[in-house]
């Protein structure tokens, strides 16, 4: 896999920006050769615009199917020989067209301790559960939702006073550390799949 990434937003991009700063800092050595946003309004195109990265707006509103929207998005992908597709708050599901382009090649970031609460509104549902651990993972993409192999989690204590937001606000922090040190599992260790599991070989 070469260390030339993708990444795919709908919104407000803070763990875009996250990968960015990790990049400049010297934390990640990683290029991002384009941000694809389908929404023209995600404020993440404005971050990388600023960055000096290239932005494509890809609406999947312009395709009869969504696998020509997904064959779209490999195209332009595979036209910047990008190796790894990051996923960073981009509200498509993707089908086969996207997940076989790129097997083992596509990392999304979730809001939530996998497997529990996948989907939407995961912070909220965590408060609302009850639970009294929540937290942030990264893992492969595959053709289901918020499934495949876990490379990073990280646990965020629940607080009695947590409301959605609170909650929401605290795991976001978490995330922004989170995400560009799985980028790195995936693009400096030697890894393997067995099963479902994530096995990387120390440092
Ligand atoms: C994050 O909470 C991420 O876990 C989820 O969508 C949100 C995106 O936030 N998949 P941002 O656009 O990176 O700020």
């Amino acid at each position: 896999m070469n260390r030339i990434l993708g990444v795919l937003i709908s919104g407000r991009g803070s763990n875009l920006q996250a990968i960015i700063d990790a990049i400049r800092e010297g934390r990640l050595d990683a290029r991002i050769a384009v941000v694809i946003s389908n929404r023209a309004d995600a404020y993440g195109l404005e971050r990388a615009r600023a960055a000096g990265i290239e932005t494509l707006c890809i609406s999947h509103r312009a395709f009869p199917t969504r696998e020509a929207f997904e064959a779209a998005l490999v195209a332009e992908l595979r036209a910047r020989e990008v190796g790894l597709v990051c996923l960073a708050g981009f509200m498509r599901v993707l089908g086969p067209t996207f997940v076989e382009a790129f097997p083992n090649a596509i990392l999304n970031i979730h809001p939530s301790l996998l497997p529990s609460f996948p989907g939407l509104h995961a912070q909220r549902r965590a408060v609302e559960h009850g639970v009294k651990v929540s937290g942030v993972t990264v893992h492969l993409v595959d053709c289901q939702l918020d499934a495949g192999p876990i490379v990073v989690q990280r646990a965020v204590p629940v607080h009695d006073d947590d409301t959605a937001e609170t909650l929401a606000d605290r795991i976001l922090a978490v995330e922004h550390q989170a995400y560009p040190e799985a980028i790195r599992i995936v693009l400096d260790r030697r890894w393997r799949i067995e099963g479902r599991r994530f096995l990387s070989e120390p440092q």
